[in-house]
C-alpha cells in the first residue's frame, strides 16, 4: 500500500489508473479506524478496481475544541490496518494540503434542510464543516464512487443530497452498520466506554429494535413510540437527545401512511455521546 500526501501526487496516480481503464473507490476517514471502517474498505474493493482511503481529522468539522484535540490519531496502526485488508493507497494531507489559507477566510459548503436538524442541532456548524471537507477531497481523489457507512445515516443522506445537488459525477453507496457481538453499533467513540458502559450501551440497539416491532404492528402513534423510547433511555441513565422516526428518504418528520421509515437515537451515555439507527420499511 503506497502513502501519499500530496494532492499532485494522489491525482498523478488516480491519473495512471485511468490510462488502464481501472475504477477507483475513495472511503474517506477520521482514522483511529476499526472494523466497521474496514468492512467499508471491504465494500469498496468489491466494487472497484482501486480503493483509496483517507486519513484525515477534519477540524472544520469540530464544534468543540477539545474534541478536536482529544480525537486519537494513530495512523501507524490504521496504516497496518489498512495494509491487511489490501488497501491501496492511504491519503493523508495535511491541515495545512487542505486548508492552505487557514478555517476562516474559506469556502463552506451548506446543504439546506439536512443540517438543521437531528445531530445538526446539537452540533452546530458540523455539518458544514463535514460537507466542505468531503466535497474538498472528492475533487482531490476524483474516484468513481465512494463508501460511507449507515450508521452515520443523516452523513450520509447529506451527502447524498450534496451528490444530486452539484452534479458531482461520484455514486454514493451506503453500507450497513458493523456491530460489536453486543449489538453496539462500531464507532471511534466506543473506546471512551467504561466496562459497565459498554454493556449497557448495547440497550440503543434493543430499544431501536423494538420500537422497529411497535411501528410494524402501528398500535401507537409515532410520537407516542418516541416518548416511550426516550424515558426507557432514562430509565437506564441515558441523556437522551432524541429518538425520532423519519422518512428514510429526506429525514423529514414521519407521518401517519409514511412507510420507508428510518429510526433515529443519540444519546449520551456517560461523557460519550453515542448514535444508531434503524430501517423500518412498512408494507
Ligand atoms: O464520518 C467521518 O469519519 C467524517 O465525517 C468524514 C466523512 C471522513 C469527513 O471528515
Amino acid at each position: 500500500m503506497q502513502r501519499i500526501e500530496s494532492t499532485a501526487a494522489l491525482r498523478a496516480q488516480v491519473k495512471a489508473w485511468r490510462q488502464q481503464n481501472k475504477t477507483i473507490a475513495f472511503v474517506p476517514t477520521m482514522g483511529n479506524l476499526h472494523r466497521g471502517h474496514l468492512s467499508l474498505v471491504d465494500r469498496a474493493k468489491a466494487l472497484a478496481d482501486y480503493v483509496i482511503v483517507s486519513v484525515f481529522v477534519n477540524p472544520l468539522q469540530f464544534d468543540d475544541p477539545t474534541d478536536l484535540s482529544a480525537y486519537p490519531r494513530t495512523i501507524e496502526q490504521d496504516i497496518q490496518k489498512l495494509t491487511s485488508v489490501d488497501c491501496d493507497v492511504v491519503f493523508t494531507p495535511t491541515v495545512n494540503v487542505m486548508y492552505p489559507n487557514g478555517m476562516t477566510n474559506h469556502t463552506n459548503v451548506t446543504v439546506p434542510n439536512m443540517d438543521d436538524k437531528l445531530c445538526g442541532l446539537n452540533r452546530p456548524g458540523h455539518f458544514d464543516g463535514v460537507a466542505t471537507v468531503v466535497i474538498k477531497l472528492f475533487n482531490m481523489v476524483q474516484a468513481d464512487l465512494a463508501v460511507f457507512g449507515e450508521k452515520d445515516y443523516q452523513q450520509l443522506l447529506l451527502i447524498k443530497k450534496m451528490v444530486h445537488d452539484l452534479n458531482f459525477p461520484i455514486d454514493i453507496i451506503g453500507s450497513p452498520t458493523y456491530r460489536e457481538r453486543n449489538g453496539l453499533a462500531m464507532s471511534s467513540r466506543n473506546q471512551h466506554l467504561s466496562d459497565d458502559e459498554y454493556d449497557k450501551a448495547a440497550e440503543l440497539h434493543k430499544m431501536l429494535l423494538t420500537v422497529k416491532s411497535q411501528l410494524e404492528q402501528g398500535n401507537l402513534s409515532f410520537s407516542e413510540i418516541e416518548q416511550q423510547a426516550m424515558a426507557s433511555l432514562a430509565d437506564l441513565k441515558f441523556i437522551p437527545d432524541y429518538v425520532d422516526v423519519r422518512r428514510s428518504g429526506d429525514l423529514e418528520k414521519a407521518e401517519k401512511g409514511d412507510k420507508q421509515l428510518r429510526v433515529l437515537v443519540a444519546a449520551r451515555l456517560g461523557s460519550t455521546r453515542l448514535i444508531d439507527n434503524i430501517a423500518c420499511n412498512l408494507a
